[in-house]
């Protein structure tokens, strides 16, 4: 039981997220060092000392690489996450982490919260309207995620340059910038199709977050340091709907073939996933004690690539809300795990994978 005299936040409670791992393929060694075995010792620590604690995790389900991994299995999107779910869920568990909730992006219960996410933006006038130059294949009759086009760089004249960046001198690329453009999957010769989304206003919500993020100097300089250049070079509005048929349906009319950005409704899946739990506590209204209780406290468990969604848009998207929500309080980020001097990676299958060691385990 807690003991009053001595509690270790000066909070009533302590909501505990570990990043939503993303459903292409297995977790490795690299999410368990960086983010889920901290967060477990954690939540494992507050509990000893008798804290109120709710741990939540869950697949990330939404995406290009998603869509891609299907593709190449030759399935629907949803079926390859169904199918890696209850593995990446049991691979947790084995290991013995284990959250109050591990949800999926996917369900209707995300979509649900997700959508009334972002129509409350909307309905107060937050978000904003833009269009935007995009790779397009007239013959696949579909758009293109910047990093799936490759082109020659206007720069370096590097011929393997991505749509987005040239990895051989490092510049940023603009759609209408990058030359013969072609897609980095079929060949498919790409032009540019104006498109519209809506953008989420960073911008000008910089003079809430530069000072908020100052008041938290128990952060880890690397989260702080890293914030402090975003702010230097200047937050720019961000586009939070996408041309992709996998994903949250943007909920407004006349908005076929769009769907939320993936970095807009993977946090909110913090907030779903709690909601989740809360009903299978018979208590659907049970998740607003955690998210919109200013005695409540939320902590993200996170990998250093994922600082800029969680200690900068994700706060900001939860105080743009017309509604109160609890905002981190502390966004404890680990650098990557290496092996043998290079990052590990799902895509690149370069990992040790959790079935080699739960094996052990088992003996
Ligand atoms: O980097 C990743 O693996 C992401 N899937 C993390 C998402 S965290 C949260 F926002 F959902
Ligand atoms: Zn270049």
């Amino acid at each position: 039981p807690r003991t009053p005299e001595k509690p270790v936040t000066a909070f009533d409670r302590t909501l505990v997220t570990a990043a939503l791992p993303y459903a292409n393929g297995p977790i490795h060694l690299g999410h368990l060092a960086g983010v889920y075995v901290p967060a477990d010792i954690y939540v494992r620590f507050l509990k000893s000392q008798g804290e109120d604690v709710l741990f939540i995790c869950g697949s990330d389900e939404h995406g290009v690489p998603i869509t891609i991994a299907a593709e190449q299995a030759g399935v629907s999107p949803k079926e390859l996450v169904d199918r890696n779910y209850p593995m990446i869920r049991d691979s947790f568990t084995a290991l013995g982490i284990e959250f109050d909730n591990y949800s999926q992006t996917s369900r209707e219960i995300h979509h649900e919260t997700s959508s009334a996410f972002f129509l409350d933006l909307h309905a107060s006038g937050v978000l904003e309207q833009g269009s935007s130059l995009q790779y397009y294949s007239e013959e696949n009759d579909r758009f293109y995620p910047d990093r799936y086009v490759l082109g020659t760089c206007p720069n370096c004249k590097n011929e393997k340059a991505r749509g987005d960046q040239c990895e051989s001198c490092g510049s940023q690329i603009e759609p209408e910038e990058l030359i013969d453009p072609y897609s980095a999957r079929d060949g498919a010769k790409i032009t540019l199709k104006e498109t519209t989304h809506w953008f989420f206003p960073l911008g000008k919500l910089q003079k809430w977050l530069q000072p908020w993020v100052e008041s938290h100097p128990e952060w880890r300089e690397n989260v702080r340091n890293y914030c402090r250049g975003w702010f230097e070079s200047g937050l720019g509005n961000r586009a939070v709907t996408r041309d992709l048929s996998w994903g949250v349906p943007v909920p407004l009319p006349d908005h076929e073939g769009k769907v939320l950005y993936v970095w807009f409704d993977a946090p909110i899946g913090y907030i779903s996933a709690t909601r989740e739990w809360a009903s299978e506590q018979g208590d659907p209204d049970l998740w607003r004690k955690w998210w919109q209780d200013d005695s409540s406290r939320l902590v993200h468990f996170i990998g250093k690539d994922n600082i800029v969604f969680h200690a900068i848009l994700f706060p900001a998207m939860l105080h743009a809300h017309s509604e109160d929500y609890v905002i981190v309080d502390n966004v404890p980020a680990n650098e990557f795990l290496n092996l043998e001097g290079h990052k590990l990676s799902t895509s690149a299958g370069y990992a040790v994978w959790p079935v080699s060691y739960t094996h052990l385990r088992a003996h």
